[in-house]
């Protein structure tokens, strides 16, 4: 499912950053993506997409 709608960022990519390239917080994906630079309605759901990659790692 798409995370962020404004710029076309899934599930699946917040947490292939998380697990590929160790980024563990929106500040992080944030420097490598555009999301949350539009509405910023996303943020919540990327961070808890964050947290549930982490724990299940
Ligand atoms: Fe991510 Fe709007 S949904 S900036």
């Amino acid at each position: 499912m798409y995370v962020c709608l404004c710029h076309a960022i899934s599930d699946k990519k917040i947490a292939k950053l998380t697990v590929e390239h160790g980024i563990t917080d929106i500040r992080g994906i944030r420097q490598v993506t555009p999301l949350g630079s539009q509405c910023g309605k996303c943020i919540r759901t990327a961070k808890e997409v964050i947290e549930e990659t982490v724990t299940a790692a």
